[in-house]
């Protein structure tokens, strides 16, 4: 039977005795120099290193299950914003002690909602204001992602479902609507503090209703069209804002992922007398709800029934850029990015001066990707670059058993493969089904990519897959969101199940970021070191021969010094190339979600130490940090998840008694300072 990523791959064994071990390379230094012209390939990534780093210096936190958000000694946060802090003078800020008495159905709670701080805050990015002055540093914009909203922590539900609960309050879907996207707030650091500018004129919200424009090469086109719409130039919000990235011009990238939770009535569509076949398998791919969708908007909004409007979801699952330092201008979808359950985007200015973004599709068995522009960036003309995210190719990631991969082109062609006997007629429908084009041309489905980011520090490229609790221990075909695929455990994917996920380390080929090949390792297998198996060579770590107690530091090898971690999610980079993880899912021994970091070279490679700890039910989020390294900007989203607004299980920020609220923090070293130093 064919492989379902469409390559052959050679007995992994035989690849295995071609890698060397990592001792075996470290105690063999320079006398192998003429071995590794033909073997860098196998193991580069790890091996070349670039400037050694050691483990940043500060005593690392226990893992806990504590409600408070905890840092080691030294370290403290400021609260930035909370969901429900007014962005401007004429919005009331919101009084959560009015919760459980329905304050959010009231008739003006979506009109005000539009003018706070949104729920679930994700994506954090930080934009200088005041350019290189030292004031600069003191005062910038923060564009932040929300996510979505969790209605358990916002109302009182009387024992509603969510459909009856949305057909009973069509208000309620106007204030979802409100409390998501993004939110655009100036900050200053007062006295070493940090703290929101109420009414700053770059103050903006950006929700589920806000006109934002289409470009790219699928604008206009046919799937892109609506009743609303019917140029299929311009849609109205955008939502489920995960991770994102910024621009090398200062704009700011926000991701659309989790968009098929949104729609709803997809088997009301296909049992209607006209063909909808094409556009049904299109979003079978994205397992859109057969029925009432998760959050019930199609109750009281049409464009949110499949039934009624099949090409809305077409309009979704993209990048949407936006300018931070122009409210007026509108956001654009970046349509040559592609159309999948986006988690960031992160862009690296090659050296030959075109941008690459790598970005993953967080979905079971989903892909890598990275697009690369078709002109160069440039650096003296902001303006020369405003639509250089229009125009240039989407490759997919294959990663090979040897330890080499391919980026593999998502471009139309009517000799095929992506052509219309394959189902895409044009360009525009290669990118609107980019995970069917990426599927068929070969690319390895992965265990739910996340944040895909370069180190400053090294160019190599960082992919947090965040778990697959669906990873087979053998190989299997089995279905998964719309086609046949094998489920078993491969190189890049060698645990199944893989229940605490895993990062792998790429090398571009001469460290060139256009490059069409690779080589990869794992960098991280994540789990519990003390609890389980502690590899420390590569080449220990075979497919379908490990499981998910199995774990692999980047080769550190003393286990009572390292940090268990599950779930990562956004990965970020100190100025020193330290990487940082935060978590999103289930931890080891049930512990809550948090922060670590660990260096990439050195000695101290994969030695990774836990830095902060989350409230009870809250995942963390953003990740960001201010450009002189001093502030770590973190989101804390959905704390007291699981709990309800009247009975909660999380009372941070604002202490017992009060209702838990997602809100963004600043993380300071005491008396200032790198952090992590
Ligand atoms: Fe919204 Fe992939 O985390
Ligand atoms: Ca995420
Ligand atoms: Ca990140
Ligand atoms: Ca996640």
């Amino acid at each position: 039977m064919e492989n379902d990523s469409g390559t052959t791959a050679p007995a992994f064994a035989t690849l295995l005795q071609q890698r060397l071990t990592r001792r075996q390379l470290l105690e063999a230094g320079v006398a192998l120099a003429p071995l590794a012209a033909t073997t860098s390939l196998l193991f580069s990534a790890s091996e070349a290193v670039a400037k050694p780093s050691t483990a940043p210096g500060f005593k690392p936190i226990a893992a806990t299950g504590a409600d408070a958000v905890i840092l080691p000694d030294n370290y403290e946060y400021d609260l930035v914003v909370r969901w429900g802090d007014s962005l401007f003078a004429s919005t009331p800020d919101l009084d959560t002690s009015k919760l459980a008495s329905g304050a959010l159905i009231a008739k003006d709670a979506a009109a005000h909602q539009a003018g706070q701080f949104g729920f679930n805050c994700d994506a954090i990015h930080f934009f200088p204001l005041g350019g290189k002055s030292k004031g600069g540093r003191d005062r910038g914009i923060l564009c932040v992602n929300n996510e979505y909203i969790t209605h358990e922590l916002m109302h009182a539900s009387a024992g509603n479902t969510l459909l009856e609960f949305a057909t009973l309050h069509p208000q309620s879907v106007a204030l979802a609507k409100a409390a998501q996207g993004v939110s655009v707030i100036e900050i200053v650091r007062e006295k070493g503090a940090w703290k929101m500018v109420k009414n700053s004129r770059f103050n903006r919200r950006i929700t589920a209703e806000t006109p934002i424009d289409i470009g790219g090469p699928a604008r206009g086109a046919a799937l892109m069209k609506t009743n609303a719409d019917k140029t299929g130039t311009r849609v109205l919000g955008t939502f489920a804002n995960c991770a994102g990235g910024e621009t090398p011009w200062g704009t700011y990238l926000t991701a659309e992922e989790n968009i098929q939770d949104y729609f709803g009535n997809l088997d009301k569509l296909r049992r209607q007398p006209q063909d909808h076949s094409r556009i049904v398998d299109a979003h079978s791919r994205f397992r859109m709800n057969r029925r009432t969708s998760l959050y019930a908007w199609e109750a009281v909004d049409a464009r949110f029934d499949l039934s009624q409007e099949p090409n809305e979801p077409f309009r979704f699952g993209w990048i949407v850029e936006i300018d931070p330092t122009d409210p007026r201008r509108a956001p654009i979808k970046r349509t040559a990015l592609g159309r999948f359950a986006h988690e960031g985007a992160s862009p690296v200015i090659a050296k030959n001066g075109h941008l690459a973004v790598y970005m993953g599709d967080d979905d079971k068995f989903e892909f890598i990707y990275k697009f690369v522009s078709t002109s160069r960036y440039d650096a003296n003309n902001r303006a020369a670059n405003r639509d250089l995210l229009d125009s240039g190719i989407l490759y997919a990631a294959r990663f090979d058993a040897d330890g080499k991969g391919a980026w593999l082109p998502l471009v139309f062609d009517e000799r095929g493969p992506l052509n219309a006997a394959a189902g895409f007629n044009d360009q525009a429908e290669v990118l609107i089904k980019a995970r069917a084009a990426a599927h068929l041309l070969g690319a390895t489905p992965m265990d739910r990519p996340e944040d895909v980011e370069a180190n400053p520090a090294t160019g190599r490229i960082y992919i947090a897959c965040t778990r697959n609790e669906n990873r087979t221990a053998e190989a299997a075909q089995s279905m998964y969101a719309g086609r046949v695929l094998n489920t078993g455990p491969d190189a890049a994917n060698p645990r199944g199940a893989n229940p605490w996920g895993h990062i792998i380390e790429v090398h571009e080929t001469d460290d060139d970021h256009t490059s069409l090949t690779f080589t990869w390792e794992v960098f991280l297998l994540a789990g519990d070191p003390a609890g389980g198996k502690l590899l420390t060579e590569l080449s220990e770590i075979q497919p379908g021969k490990i499981d998910s107690a199995t774990v692999y530091y980047g080769g550190y090898a003393k286990v009572s010094e390292l940090s268990p971690i599950g779930s990562p999610d956004n990965i970020g980079f100190d100025p020193a190339g330290n990487l940082w993880i935060v978590s999103d899912g289930t931890q080891p021994h049930d512990h809550n979600n948090g922060c670590w970091v660990c260096p990439t070279t050195g000695p101290d490679r994969g030695k990774l130490q836990q830095f902060l700890s989350a409230p009870i039910g809250a995942e963390v989020c953003g990740c960001q940090f201010s450009p002189d390294g001093e502030t770590l900007f973190i989101s804390i989203q959905h704390p007291g998840e699981g709990g309800t607004v009247e009975a909660p299980k999380s009372h941070w920020p604002d202490g017992p008694g009060k209702q838990p609220r997602p809100s963004v923090i600043a993380i300071r070293k005491k008396g200032g300072g790198l952090i992590g130093t």
